[in-house]
């Protein structure tokens, strides 16, 4: 073999070896949408739909998600944490985030899992940048800088109505034994801000955010979530 001859060989091999890896990492969905769209519904039955194939699915949420992540989320949602400054707000979301992309999301999707998690960085352009008038800009910044440029392949946006979800998650909240309520306690506008900006966000990225209508019943909205999914991912579901 010439060296020429051996170069070409080389790169042919790296070529199939990273084809191969490419083909072995697993996919990153997220679900977005106000409190109380159904959201956490839809995610275990897709995740279910995808286990159903094989596939193996590993459903994670934010804040949370990790020992770490879980803490800092009590500390988030608590009604209790008063007089928490929007920007230290913004600055637990990331660290929430930082330390579930390094725990669980690479690992999985490098070991050819797919990731499903309830909220992502979008939440935090939309509750802290929309809801908490932070703007979008330093979200997207402090992204790049403390996530890696990790970001779904796939984000289906549930779009509710603002009354009717927030006051069910009201309810639900109030009933469970945790105490999560810190959010829900925010006025109509702070949602009707949170709800805008997802919109813009499905607007900016429709490659990426796929806006779903969480109103009709359970069953309708998993099968258009499902024909969406494998539409995307080219999947025999
Ligand atoms: P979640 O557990 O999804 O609540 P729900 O089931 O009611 O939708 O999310 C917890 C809360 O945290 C929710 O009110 C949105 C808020 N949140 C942010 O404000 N910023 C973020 O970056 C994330 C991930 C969540």
């Amino acid at each position: 073999m010439t060296s020429g001859e051996s170069a070409l060989a080389r790169s042919g091999a790296d070529m199939i070896c990273s084809v191969a890896k490419h083909m072995a990492r697993g996919k990153f969905i997220s679900f977005e949408g106000l409190d109380g769209c159904g959201k956490s519904t839809q995610l275990e039955k897709l995740a279910g739909a995808l286990r159903r194939q094989g596939i193996d699915v590993v459903t994670t949420r934010e804040p949370g998600g990790t020992e770490l992540g879980e803490r800092i989320r009590a500390v988030l949602l608590s009604s209790r944490t008063a007089g928490l400054d929007p920007h230290a707000e913004m600055a637990l979301m990331f660290a929430s985030r930082a330390q579930l992309i390094a725990d669980v999301v690479l690992p999985a999707l490098e070991a050819g899992k797919w990731v499903v998690c309830d909220r992502f960085t979008d939440s935090t352009e939309a509750y802290q940048g929309g809801g908490r008038q932070l703007g979008g800009e330093g979200v997207l910044r402090l992204h790049e800088v403390l996530c890696g440029g990790v970001w779904p392949d796939l984000t289906i946006l549930m779009d509710s109505e603002v009354s009717s979800s927030v006051s069910r998650a009201r309810r639900r909240n109030k009933s469970a034994e945790q105490d999560e309520n810190r959010f829900e306690k925010e006025s109509g506008a702070f949602f009707t801000r949170v709800h805008e900006t997802f919109l813009e966000i499905a607007r900016r990225e429709p490659q990426r955010v796929v806006l779903i209508d969480a109103r009709p019943p359970i069953e309708v909205v998993h099968e258009e979530i499902v024909r969406v999914v494998k539409e995307r991912f080219l999947l025999m579901i």
